[in-house]
């Protein structure tokens, strides 16, 4: 969603906050914005479409000088995708320009309040609001104006403002939107988002919500919008530049499916006691009493981490004995659930951002419920508001399209799901089988990744086609439902997934000469099953593309195409079983001449509802 990077130091900071908006890209936006003050003048431009066109506007313009600036990439919520409603805005009292991530919910009584004071607005955004209330209420202190404009705004918001009138002075916010201070030697950047500032610096302050920082050349301070100071917890940011480059690698998702082997390895490394029998996980043991008690497990996310969290709830039943449901967040914060006493909610996010799911764990911690996250970013909001939690470990996923992130959240609730198991069914050297099995994956990964050009070949053949379907049973049938969203949303061809016996129930009618119907087929107690639904695809002209186990030689007669994966125990078989489909579906929209990173009209972290 929309990006932040702000400066204030003693370099001329264009460049650098065009770097930034660069290294924020991948979050999905469609405008770009910048404003630089210099001395006492507010030099402001605004590009539709990408950061190079924003980039492109300035050299025809001669760029900006300044040494405290702002820019912004816009993902488009009130207000179409214009130049006039791009960021940075401005207020036409005092020379104020602010750039906001969030949405302002109350903004149309507060632009008609503003409008019968004479203001006039040229955008339809609800940030211009916020930039006019800030000058109507501007007397002679930033700080303090913005203090009292957030303390009239509901809503989330993460801003960045500055002032002609205070050419030494940076002010920045936080409610429900992330936003870090980046602290380097005589200069900060803030930024919305650790990419865009580790360039600079790896010393930040994550700004906890209703937090207002007032950032000079010299310092900073910060407080809440009631000016109550607060006392801000520095923290050591432990990303790399290395991690958030593409390297070798045509783009960023690439560069993730074939981390994956290594991910898993950091997801897993300390955390597999094989010879105990036991996983040893530091931020869950804490509450091993209340975990010991547990009755019941609520799994939540969207998208991919809800798939995975739909393999967290087979694996909690199947394995640990522990009734468990997995649920979109966005379906359970509104739907007034029952959370019954010791009640556990899971709540499954790589970038700990996403509105629903964080409004579906507040929601559950409100019924009682012990909250859990399993999250890839560190110090994200997900990760401070719950009780205990795992962290992925899987490093920075800049690709849109999320891929370690799903094996890294299978392999967490898989370490999960032993680890409460061995409080109840299992025995040790059940835990210690299937802690050795996992163990492998990643040099399983590996083998499946060696099959590249083979999956690149397959994909091609079908690469006209505009309609598939993706089924399987059991622990894969998530796994069918991520490889559906893999290929449409950087592909955009239209596929869905489904259990492979829902599909009799009316989606065969779809199913027509030549259509690509990819099975998970994997080896497992329903195999035969799936066996019996590729035949009855097969017999509709249906091309089959089936995920098999090394060594099948009945397949092999049925498949039109077989990609093949290592065995493994049917629990932990989504981690490699997915590894084909997000190749397909990445190979896809690279025939198709498709910006893998940059879908369309998709953003990496949905901080909206
Ligand atoms: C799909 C994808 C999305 C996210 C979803 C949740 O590839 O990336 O479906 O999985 O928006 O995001 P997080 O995991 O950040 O909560």
């Amino acid at each position: 969603m929309c990006g932040i990077v702000a400066y204030i130091g003693s370099k001329q900071c264009q460049q650098l906050l065009l770097e930034g908006l660069k290294r924020l890209e991948y979050r999905g936006y469609d405008s770009a914005g910048m404003a630089v003050l210099d001395g006492s003048k507010i030099t402001l431009a605004r590009a539709v479409g990408k950061v190079s066109n924003l980039e492109d506007k300035l050299e025809e313009t001669g760029g900006m000088r300044g040494t405290l600036g702002l820019a912004h990439t816009r993902w488009a919520t009130h207000g179409g995708v214009t130049e006039a409603n791009a960021h940075p805005h401005t207020d036409d009292r005092v020379g104020i320009a602010l750039i906001h991530n969030g949405i302002i919910e109350n903004y149309a009584s507060l632009k008609t309040y503003l409008e019968e004071k004479g203001h006039v607005f040229k955008s339809q955004t609800d940030t211009e609001v916020l930039a006019m209330l800030i000058g109507e209420l501007y007397e002679g202190d930033l700080e303090k104006a913005v203090q009292a404009a957030l303390r009239e705004v509901t809503g989330a918001y993460s801003i960045a403002v500055i002032c002609e009138k205070e050419p030494d002075t940076l002010v920045v916010a936080r409610k429900g939107s992330p936003l870090m201070l980046g602290i380097g030697n005589g200069e900060f950047i803030v930024g919305s988002d650790p990419s865009a500032i580790i360039a600079h610096t790896t010393q930040a302050v994550p700004l906890e919500d209703y937090t207002v920082a007032k950032v000079t050349r010299s310092g900073f301070r910060t407080s809440d919008i009631h000016d109550v100071p607060v006392t801000p917890k520095v923290m050591q940011l432990e990303m790399d530049l290395e991690q958030i480059e593409l390297g070798s690698f045509g783009h960023f998702m690439q560069k993730e499916i074939f981390e994956q082997p290594k991910a898993l390895r950091n997801t897993m490394r300390g955390r597999l006691d094989t010879r105990e029998g036991r996983v040893v996980l530091g931020g869950v043991s804490k509450f091993d009493k209340e975990l010991t008690k547990t009755r019941r497990v609520t799994l939540t996310g969207q998208g991919t981490a809800l798939h995975a969290a739909m393999i967290g709830e087979y694996l909690l039943e199947d394995l640990a004995k522990i009734p468990a449901v997995a649920e979109y967040a966005s379906e359970f914060r509104y739907r007034n659930p029952i959370v019954e006493d010791n009640t556990v909610v899971i709540a499954v996010s790589q970038s700990g951002e996403t509105a629903d799911t964080l409004a579906a764990l507040r929601e559950a911690k409100e019924r009682g419920a012990l909250a859990m996250g399993v999250v890839n970013v560190v110090g994200s909001s997900i990760a401070r508001e719950t009780d205990a939690g795992v962290y992925l470990r899987v490093g920075p996923e800049i690709g849109v399209a999320s891929t370690k992130a799903f094996v890294g959240q299978v392999a967490v609730l898989s370490m999960l799901t032993i680890y409460l198991g061995r409080k109840r069914y299992l025995s040790a050297d059940q835990c210690a089988d299937l802690m050795r099995e996992m163990e492998l994956i990643p040099e399983k990964m590996e083998r499946i990744l060696e099959s590249d050009a083979r999956i690149r070949k397959v994909t091609e053949r079908y690469i006209d086609r505009e309609n598939w379907l993706f089924l399987g049973r059991g622990y894969n049938y998530p796994t069918a439902l991520e490889g559906a969203l893999k290929l449409k949303e950087i592909s955009y061809i239209h596929a869905e997934g489904m259990p492979a016996a829902e599909m009799k129930h009316g989606p065969i009618a779809l199913i027509n000469d030549g259509m690509p119907a990819v099975f998970i087929a994997n080896r497992g107690r329903q195999y035969d099953k799936v066996m019996s639904n590729i035949q009855e695809v097969k017999a509709r002209g249906g091309r089959i593309i089936a995920v098999a186990t090394e060594g099948d030689e009945q397949i092999k007669r049925l498949a039109d195409e077989v990609l093949f994966v290592p065995d493994i125990a049917e629990p932990l078989s989504p981690m490699l079983t997915v590894v084909p489909l997000q190749l397909m579906a990445y190979h896809a929209a690279v025939l198709r001449g498709h910006d893998v990173d940059k879908p369309r009209n998709l953003a990496k972290s949905v901080t909206v509802e």
